[in-house]
């Protein structure tokens, strides 16, 4: 886990989860959250039940969307407010786990047919690859995993860390964040060199912004073994 990964969650913890509630308050995104549930919808299969996992789930609009239409979701986050926020939103499965740190299997007790990671920017390379394979050997067979990225082409100002992840360390100009928050930025041949091996693509495009293309958007199918090995 990156100093900076730990330092996003410290900031959430101390005061910047609220803030991020308040933010939330203000401009709920309705239609955002409307394209995504429909999104993640169209991407399951229709003939079976599914085990839903969301990481990162901050408030839970996502999950609580998922679970109104009558899925069997967990919605989780390693920081205690957002977990209440998700409690207060009437999500009834709830785990405090942090993906990057806590044992799947003991957490979840059984493994996912889908795992979604939306809007976590505060991953670094090697943060993003431990995530990688945390969700390759958290899902069944043929699972399917929804993420998106930040996309680095918009964001020549980005500075680089030894690793070579992309990356801000700022206060946010449209949210007016108190602290500063660690933002990455990927390319296509970043996800490329994490998903090689272990996901096969089902679904790619990029959106918001502009030019709707500030984020790579994902839906991955688990490889099998053999291609891992
Ligand atoms: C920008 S927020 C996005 C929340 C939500 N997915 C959304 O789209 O609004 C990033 C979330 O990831 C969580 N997070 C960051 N690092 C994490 C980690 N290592 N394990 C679990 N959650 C983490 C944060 O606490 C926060 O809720």
């Amino acid at each position: 886990m990156s100093e900076y990964n730990k330092k996003t969650i410290d900031m959430y913890s101390l005061g910047g989860a609220l803030e991020y509630i308040g933010h939330n308050d203000i401009d709920p995104e309705t239609e955002k959250w409307e394209k995504l549930f429909n999104y993640v919808k169209n991407a399951l299969p229709k003939d079976k039940k599914v085990k839903i996992i969301e990481f990162g789930s901050g408030c839970g609009q996502l999950s609580a969307m998922l679970q109104e239409s009558g899925y069997d979701v967990t919605s989780t986050d390693v920081v205690d407010t957002f977990l209440e926020e998700q409690r207060r939103r009437g999500i009834t499965q709830i785990k405090k786990y942090n993906f990057l740190l806590d044992d799947f299997d003991n957490v979840f007790g059984s493994k996912a047919d889908l795992i979604i990671s939306w809007r976590n920017p505060h991953l670094d390379m090697d943060d993003m690859r431990k995530l990688f394979d945390v969700v390759y050997d958290g899902l069944n067979d043929d699972g399917l995993f929804i993420i998106n990225f930040q996309n680095s082409d918009v964001h020549p100002e980005a500075d680089m860390l030894p690793n070579g992840t992309k990356y801000n360390y700022k206060i946010l100009e449209d949210k007016q964040t108190k602290e500063k928050r660690f933002y990455a930025y990927f390319s296509k041949d970043d996800i490329e060199e994490l998903r090689k091996n272990l996901f096969d693509i089902v679904e790619y495009h990029n959106e918001g912004g502009k030019e709707q293309k500030n984020w790579h958007v994902l839906t991955l199918r688990k490889a099998s073994d053999i291609a891992k090995s």
